[in-house]
């Protein structure tokens, strides 16, 4: 049974049990219109709880039925007849109470949720905004400035913040099932509150905040519409009869819902799920882990440290003298600071995982370590030397991963027996924040290291993407693909600062040229150094970086790069770098023509496409998805594009 009804005294318990997240399908808003009948209909009850079996409370509608003809009762009207039904209805959260859930909550006359309850309204996230009153009850349950809030960033907010804003009424201290019952007993007993779409809008908390927060939102929205939308329902929400923003709500939503946006946005929600669940791994037994170990405390040794015990593993640190040890432990402290100070974990958390993590300068020290993750300087020799380090001191079963961005993983492997037990594990900086890891998979890897290197990614709550041995695996090998036709166009008629506002028009957080600029130029400098005697002379070279770092032009830390930096670091257009580029053209024989934004794009997506296309033909990637997963998580791609991959696809 999907929906259940049972009886406790004089409280009816109907629970909803739709694994894996109690989503509201068909069969779910079938039942519970079924139970609501039954519990109006029947003198013995007076107070219903609603409650849902597994791991969450409903955590939204089902996305798999958008786009599909709807089948009755919709959500909306089942919403406003259990709003109206004559009993009291209190609802008892746990887990994630999302989109949909959070709105059947808000039907409910009461709320209570579990101390580690997240409820919030994400169908921004899907190119949607919320479809079953969400933008007109919760404006007149909590002040108006904080649900354009929720409903416009998409955000969820904890049980206590939610206990703070006035969204639930209160925490449960033990069972919430329990605390809901004794709720619902006291709600028998008096008189029902007024539903909310009965009520005034709340005060907003002062005239300008509402103001203030819809300009943030609108501001980050940067070509999505689903976030201005949300700004425009919530304030019609304020301005009109309930039941009319109840309609205009809902034709919102049924608009966004087949717009391409919204299409994307759900494309890449199921890839972001399918990139976890790959083949070679699936059904493997994985190892257990609860100890890492991480050599070097670098920025991104620290920022894998500090995800590791923000995730609950014991870490050690090994550093190769004291000082370096000490400025390592430093940086993790600062990110647990930071958490601390975001309320991402509570002080007592905070002391928690201070004795969860212990810094070294012996490799003696791994013998803990169920997985060891080297993250020192992105140089072969030198990770092969940790390599053979490792294999001497680290417990013989303990799975070795190497951080490397672009080196070759199986050469690493090699450096030791029984090398089925090294992955490469490439982090993305900052590493405790960025959702995306790429598993890289050497040739004798086990399929139990491997499935084992999933599942740690997934504790860390990131997205694992496998990807094959390669030049630059899948993220910097797309990179480099598309920062070469950028240095194409360059030479062809486009300038740095044509291309780069090109890029942020389209949805790019930043440009190729900003981006190198804030790199540094030399880095990459030296290694087309080292390259240049193996080069195919064939190939198109674009020297105009090179000639900007002989200048010591390496970008924004020297003030110059492809810009200028003025007092203020703000990147300006620079005419000698201008007149380089018309020079090299010049030089090499090419007539020079004017591209606009979309010729701009056209290529760079282009350039994206092609690459990927080899990626996958060589087996580097096992799907056009997993592509996409990487192009969004690693580099920002717009989301509500769906990736170069989807593009492709979505224009035919
Ligand atoms: N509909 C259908 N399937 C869903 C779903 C949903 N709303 N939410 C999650 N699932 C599925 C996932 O696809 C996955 O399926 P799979 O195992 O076959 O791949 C499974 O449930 C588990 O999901 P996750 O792997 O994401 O599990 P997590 O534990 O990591 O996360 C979660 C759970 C936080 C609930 C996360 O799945 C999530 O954020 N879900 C989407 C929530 C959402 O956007 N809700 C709003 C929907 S739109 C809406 O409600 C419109 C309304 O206003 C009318």
């Amino acid at each position: 049974m999907v929906v259940s009804v049972t009886q406790h005294g004089d409280i009816a318990v109907v629970t909803i049990c739709n694994p894996p997240v109690n989503a509201t399908s068909q069969a779910v808003r079938q039942g519970l219109a079924e139970a609501l009948d039954a519990t109006e209909r029947d003198p013995e009850v007076k107070a219903v709880v609603l409650a849902c079996a597994g791991r969450t409370f409903i955590a939204g509608a089902d996305i798999t039925e958008f786009g599909k003809p709807a089948v009755a009762p919709n959500l909306p009207d089942l919403l406003t007849r259990i709003e109206a039904a004559s009993k009291p209805w209190v609802a008892a959260l746990h887990g994630t109470v999302l989109g949909g859930g959070l709105e059947t909550a808000l039907v409910c006359s009461h709320r209570i949720a579990a101390a580690a309850t997240r409820l919030g309204l994400p169908e921004v996230t899907l190119g949607l905004i919320p479809g079953a009153g969400g933008t007109v009850r919760l404006p007149r349950l909590i002040p108006p400035e904080r649900a354009l809030e929720m409903i416009g960033t998409g955000k969820p907010v904890s049980a206590f913040e939610a206990k703070k804003i006035g969204l639930i009424d209160a925490i449960a201290e033990a069972d919430v099932l329990e605390a809901a019952l004794d709720l619902a007993r006291h709600a028998a007993g008096v008189t029902k509150p007024d539903p909310l779409i009965k009520r005034a809008p709340q005060t907003s908390e002062n005239e300008y905040e509402f103001d203030r927060v819809a300009a943030k939102i609108v501001a980050r929205a940067r070509g999505q519409i689903a976030p201005h939308q949300a700004v425009q329902s919530v304030r019609l929400a304020l301005s009109i009869p309930a039941d009319q923003a109840l309609a205009a709500e809902r034709a919102a939503f049924v608009t966004l819902q087949s717009d391409p946006q919204s299409r994307a946005l759900r494309y890449l929600f199921f890839a972001e799920r399918a990139a976890t669940k790959n083949a070679r791994t699936k059904g493997i037994a994985t190892r257990g882990i609860t100890h890492v170990a991480v050599i070097g405390g670098g920025t991104m040794g620290a920022g894998i440290a500090a995800s590791c015990l923000l995730a609950g593993y014991g870490v050690t640190m090994i550093e190769r003298d004291h000082l370096a040890a000490k400025s390592g432990a430093a940086r993790v402290v600062n990110i647990l600071k930071g958490s601390l100070s975001r309320s991402v974990i509570s002080p007592e958390r905070y002391d928690q995982l201070q004795d969860l993590f212990a810094v070294a300068t012996s490799y003696a020290d791994l013998a803990a370590a169920d997985l060891v993750i080297e993250a020192v300087y992105e140089d072969l020799a030198v990770k092969l030397d940790v390599l053979r380090r490792l294999e001497t001191h680290a417990r013989p079963d303990a799975i070795l991963a190497s951080n490397t961005s672009y080196l070759d993983v199986n050469q690493i492997a090699r450096a030791i027996d029984g090398s089925d037990r090294v992955i490469g594990l490439h982090f993305f900086a900052p590493a405790h924040i960025m959702k995306l890891l790429e598993i890289v998979v050497p040739d004798a890897v086990s399929d139990e290291a491997l499935a084992t290197g999933v599942q740690f990614a997934r504790s860390l709550g990131k997205i694992p993407v496998l990807a094959g041995v390669c030049d630059g695996f899948i993220a910097n090998r797309m990179m480099s693909a598309y920062r070469r036709e950028a240095d194409h166009m360059l030479e062809d008629g486009a300038l740095p600062w044509e291309i780069d506002k090109a890029m942020v028009g389209f949805g790019l957080p930043v440009g190729v040229f900003q981006m190198q600029d804030l790199a540094g130029l030399d880095i990459s400098w030296s290694m087309r150094k080292r390259l240049a005697a193996t080069r195919d002379p064939a190939q198109r070279y674009v020297a105009i970086g090179d000639m900007l770092c002989e200048q010591g032009r390496f970008g924004r830390k020297t003030g110059r790069g492809y810009y200028l930096y003025d007092d203020q670091g703000e990147a300006q257009p620079d005419p000698e770098v201008e007149a380089m580029i018309l020079a090299e053209s010049r030089r090499k024989g090419i007539r020079r023509r004017a591209f606009a934004a979309d010729a701009i794009m056209a290529r760079i997506i282009g350039a994206m496409q092609s690459e990927g296309a080899a990626i996958l033909s060589e087996g580097v990637a096992a799907s056009p998805q997993d592509i996409d997963v990487v192009m969004a998580n690693a580099f920002g791609f717009p989301r509500w594009r769906g990736g170069p991959m989807y593009m492709a696809v979505a224009s035919e």
